[in-house]
């Protein structure tokens, strides 16, 4: 063979000795790539027929876009009792199931009533096809300019999981499916997502969002095992579609955070809750600095005070990492360098409390009381009974 002839001349050993290490070093050094595995046929039906019965996951005769066995819903909310339902040699991550465990975006389950204290539409996202609509807000908090408007492109009646009117993929993408998502899952990249210029390689295919992705969505988690958020040491002055402060990206890549960070993202519909002040009463102040009239994101916790305290990471309020993404998530946290973020108070599908919150902040949260079950005293270490001084 060829090789087998290059490999005993005198080129042969310069493979050995200086081309295959420095082969080895580069491949190990390029991201795991891990894309989705497994037999086509495992997701995918080419008739939707198989001894003359439906191949789709619910046996509906209707087959679904993309020769896929299922929708997103079909795939993704199953409503069974697993968080990571197996399939093939892979797993599809479950956003509304009965599991004891939740994974890192919360569950849509609460919500319903399925699982947890009883049905609230203010547990979280509502989305229309999956939980009904929400019955109590009637528009879209927070946009941008105005503190309460109904007539956004996003709003109640049409939040969706993906595409024009939802959080994932390509978001000026329609609303049928893929809804923006195309290629996204064969082409997914795994871990650390430190350039996101297409859905992807985006944190949780969420266009143009940085992060270090935990392998198994947080099913084990602790200080030390966990996602990685990115965020920025002060939020900006967000604008529509110039410039680099822009949601609409100008490359035609649709709505995207404009710096990368999660908090960003939450504000490409919730803009009121996070931009540095447009108006008398919109976003957060006119700085960012204290005295603030929203509470801020996308800012550093302060190297004094009770901030300086919060230095072991809470897993339950998570901050983010400023600068870069980690390679590993790191059981410290470093008041002066990383920040608050939308994520530290909220989850991103549903949480078992209203609004969405990681905990019982009407029940819990009382001044001058010790209470772990209070997040709000993970950073405001001095506002609980332990210290007072
Ligand atoms: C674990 C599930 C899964 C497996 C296994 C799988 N696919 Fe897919 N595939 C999907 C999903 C979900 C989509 C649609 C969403 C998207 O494009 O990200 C898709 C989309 C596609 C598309 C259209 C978009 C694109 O990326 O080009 C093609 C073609 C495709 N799959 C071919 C295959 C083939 C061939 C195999 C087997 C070698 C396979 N798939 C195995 C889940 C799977
Ligand atoms: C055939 C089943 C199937 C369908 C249909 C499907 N997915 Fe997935 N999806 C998967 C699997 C399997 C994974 C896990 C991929 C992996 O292991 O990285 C996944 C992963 C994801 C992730 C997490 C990506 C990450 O970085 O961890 C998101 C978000 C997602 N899918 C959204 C969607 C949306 C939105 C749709 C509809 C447009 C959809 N999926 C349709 C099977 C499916
Ligand atoms: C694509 C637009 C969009 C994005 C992005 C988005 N939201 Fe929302 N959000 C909505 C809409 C629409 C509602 C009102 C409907 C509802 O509550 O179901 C809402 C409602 C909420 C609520 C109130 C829930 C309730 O019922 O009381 C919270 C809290 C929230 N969002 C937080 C977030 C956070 C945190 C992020 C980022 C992780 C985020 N949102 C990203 C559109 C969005
Ligand atoms: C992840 C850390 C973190 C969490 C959790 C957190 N905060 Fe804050 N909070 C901050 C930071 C950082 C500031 C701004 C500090 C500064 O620069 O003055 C702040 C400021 C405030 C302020 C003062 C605003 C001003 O105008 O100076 C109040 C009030 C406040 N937070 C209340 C809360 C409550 C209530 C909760 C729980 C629902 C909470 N915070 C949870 C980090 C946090
Ligand atoms: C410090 C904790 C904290 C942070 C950080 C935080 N929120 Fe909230 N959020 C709350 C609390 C508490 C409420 C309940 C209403 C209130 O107190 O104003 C709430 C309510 C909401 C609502 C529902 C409003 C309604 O009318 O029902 C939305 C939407 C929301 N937050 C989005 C966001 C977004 C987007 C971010 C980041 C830009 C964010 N929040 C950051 C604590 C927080």
């Amino acid at each position: 063979m060829v090789t087998t002839h290059r490999l005993s001349s005198p080129n042969g050993k310069a493979f050995f000795r200086w081309i295959l290490p420095i082969l080895l070093l580069v491949l190990s050094a390029l991201p795991a790539g891990a894309t989705i595995k497994g037999s086509c046929s495992g997701c995918h039906t080419m008739h939707n027929s198989q001894n003359g019965s439906s191949m789709n996951f619910d046996d509906s005769a209707t087959p679904n876009a993309g020769l896929l066995r299922g929708t997103c819903l079909g795939c993704h909310a199953q409503g069974g009792t697993q968080a990571l339902v197996p399939i093939g040699s892979d797993k599809i991550p479950q956003v509304m199931h009965t599991d004891a465990t939740d994974l890192a975006g919360g569950n849509f389950a609460f919500i319903t009533g399925m699982k947890g204290s009883g049905a609230s539409d203010s547990k979280g996202h509502n989305i229309a096809e999956l939980t009904g609509m929400d019955a109590t807000i009637t528009g879209l908090p927070g946009g941008i300019q105005q503190s309460f408007h109904e007539d956004y492109i996003v709003n109640t009646t049409n939040l969706t999981c993906a595409g024009t009117n939802g959080c994932h993929g390509y978001r000026w993408a329609g609303s049928s499916f893929p809804k923006g998502i195309t290629g996204a899952h064969h082409a997914n990249v795994d871990g650390k997502l430190a350039v996101a210029d297409r859905v992807g390689n985006s944190y949780r295919f969420l266009n143009g969002v940085k992060g270090l992705e935990d392998d198994d969505w947080q099913y084990t988690r602790s200080s030390t095992d966990h996602n990685e958020y990115f965020g920025r040491t002060t939020p900006i002055k967000l604008g529509c579609s110039s410039g680099t402060t822009a949601c609409h990206a100008s490359d035609g890549s649709g709505v995207k955070s404009p710096d990368g960070t999660i908090s960003q993202y939450c504000a490409t519909c919730h803009g009121n809750f996070h931009t540095i002040q447009t108006d008398r009463s919109s976003g957060i102040g006119p700085t960012a600095a204290s005295p603030f009239i929203r509470h801020p994101t996308d800012l550093v916790l302060p190297t004094n005070g009770e901030y300086s305290l919060y230095t072991a990471y809470n897993v339950n309020v998570p901050i983010a990492r400023t600068g870069s993404v980690p390679d590993v998530p790191s059981g410290a946290v470093t008041p002066g360098s990383d920040a608050v973020i939308c994520l530290s108070c909220h989850v991103a599908h549903a949480s078992d409390y209203p609004d969405m919150l990681r905990w019982d902040y009407a029940g819990a949260c009382n001044a001058n009381t010790v209470n772990t079950d209070c997040g709000c005293f993970t950073c405001h270490t001095a506002k609980d009974g332990d210290s007072l001084q």
